[in-house]
C-alpha cells in the first residue's frame, strides 16, 4: 500500500499596507539605512495599524485568500493550526478566532508556539494527521503582529521585525510528493537570549514590568546569531544527507528570514547556490511565524511539481529544525 503523504496544495499570504522603511526608523532610533542593510539585509517591513486588530486579522485574510484560491469550502476544513508568538489573547487560541472569522465551522483549531520555528513545527504536526489518514484538509497559518511586542526605542531589535501572515493547505497525496522528512529540535536553556520577559505566569503584568519595558522582545543578538548560523545549517545538512540530496538536486531553500547573513551562511554550508534561496527579508523583515509561508507565497509562481524544497528555521527557546518537501504542483500566480 502506498504511504499517504501530506502535500501542500495551496499557499497564500497577507501583509498589512503600512510600510516602515529604514528611513523612517532613522527618525525613531539612532540607526541608518546603510547599517541595517549591510548587517541584516532588511530595507522595509510591514506594520499593522488600526485599533483592535491582532494577529488573527492578518491570519484570517491569509486563510480567506487561500480557501478562495484553492476553491475550498470553509466547511470542508478539518483542522486549523495557527502558529503565532503574538496571539490576540493569552486565551482563547488565535486559531480558534481565525476559524470563526473564515467560517470554518466544522474544523477544530489550536495554536502552536515555537517562536520563529512555529511554522515548521505546525506543518510537521499537521502532516501527521494527514499521514494517518484521519484528516483530509488542514490549514496551517502563521500570523504575527511583531510590532505589538517590539520596543521602538531599542535599535537592535526594532529594525528586524515586521507583521504579516501566511497560510498553506495540506492534503493527502499518494504519489511521491509532499513532506518527506524532517528534524525538529528545541533547547529551553536558550530562554535568556530571546524572550518576552513579562506578561506570562512567571512575571504577570504590573506597573514595574511596564516601566522596565519587559513586555517587549529582549534579544541578545550576537548569541542568537551564532546559535542560528550553527544549528539551522546543521539540521538542514542532516535532512539533506539522509535523503541523498545535494546542492544540485535541491531546487529551493526556504529559510527563516531573520538576517540575510544567517541565510547566506546556511545556504553556503548546505552547498546551495544563492539563486536557489528564497529571499524576501528586504521587504518584510522577520515576520516570525509568517516568514516561511510568505516566502513560499512570493516564490510560488516559480515552483515546479517535483521540486525538492528544504525548509530551515530557528527561533526563540531555542527552537530549530528543517524539513524536506517535494512540491506537488506547478506554480501559478
Ligand atoms: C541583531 C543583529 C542584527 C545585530 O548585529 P551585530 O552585527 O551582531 O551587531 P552587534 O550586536 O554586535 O552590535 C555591533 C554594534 O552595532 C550597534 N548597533 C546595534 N543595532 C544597531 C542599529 N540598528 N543601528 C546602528 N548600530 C547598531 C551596537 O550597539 C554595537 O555598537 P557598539 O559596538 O558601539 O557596542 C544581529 O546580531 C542579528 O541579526 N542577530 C540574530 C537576530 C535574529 O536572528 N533574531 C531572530 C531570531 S528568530
Amino acid at each position: 500500500m502506498t504511504k499517504i503523504k501530506a502535500a501542500i496544495t495551496g499557499v497564500h499570504g497577507y501583509v498589512p499596507e503600512y510600510v516602515l522603511t529604514n528611513a523612517e526608523l532613522e527618525t525613531m532610533v539612532d540607526t541608518n539605512d546603510e547599517w541595517i542593510t549591510t548587517r541584516t539585509g532588511i530595507k522595509e517591513r510591514r506594520i499593522l495599524k488600526g485599533e483592535n486588530m491582532g494577529s488573527s486579522h492578518m491570519g484570517a485574510k491569509a486563510v480567506e485568500g487561500l480557501l478562495q484560491k484553492t476553491q475550498t469550502d470553509p466547511m470542508e476544513v478539518d483542522l486549523i493550526i495557527c502558529c503565532t508568538t503574538t496571539p490576540d489573547f493569552v486565551f482563547p487560541a488565535t486559531a480558534n478566532l481565525i476559524a470563526d472569522m473564515v467560517g470554518a465551522k466544522n474544523s477544530f483549531s489550536y495554536d502552536i508556539q515555537a517562536a520563529c520555528s512555529g511554522f515548521l513545527y505546525s506543518m510537521v504536526t499537521a502532516a501527521q494527521f494527514i499521514e494517518t489518514g484521519r484528516y483530509k484538509k488542514i490549514v496551517v497559518v502563521g500570523a504575527d503582529k511583531m510590532s505589538s511586542i517590539v520596543d521602538y526605542q531599542d535599535r537592535s531589535t526594532c529594525i528586524i521585525f515586521g507583521d504579516g501572515a501566511g497560510a498553506i493547505l495540506l492534503e493527502p497525496c499518494e504519489e511521491a510528493y509532499g513532506l518527506q522528512d524532517f528534524v525538529l529540535k528545541s533547547d529551553g536553556s536558550g530562554v535568556e537570549y530571546l524572550v518576552q520577559k513579562a506578561g506570562g505566569s512567571r512575571r504577570p503584568p504590573s506597573i514595574e514590568t511596564v516601566t522596565n519595558r519587559e513586555h517587549f522582545i529582549h534579544q541578545e543578538g550576537s548569541a542568537v546569531f551564532k546559535f542560528a548560523v550553527t544549528n539551522m545549517a546543521e539540521v538542514a545538512a542532516q535532512v539533506m544527507q539522509r535523503n541523498n540530496l545535494t546542492g544540485d538536486n535541491v531546487a529551493w531553500l526556504c529559510p527563516h528570514q531573520a538576517n540575510r547573513r544567517i541565510i547566506d551562511a546556511t545556504a553556503q554550508r548546505m552547498g546551495v547556490n544563492s539563486d536557489k534561496v528564497m529571499i524576501n527579508i528586504h521587504k518584510y523583515g522577520n515576520t516570525t511565524d509568517a516568514t516561511l509561508p510568505l516566502a513560499l507565497w512570493d516564490y510560488e509562481h516559480l515552483l515546479k511539481k517535483g521540486d525538492n524544497i528544504i525548509f530551515a528555521a530557528f527561533g526563540g527557546g531555542f527552537t530549530w529544525g528543517s524539513a524536506y518537501m517535494r512540491w506537488a504542483y506547478d506554480g501559478k500566480k
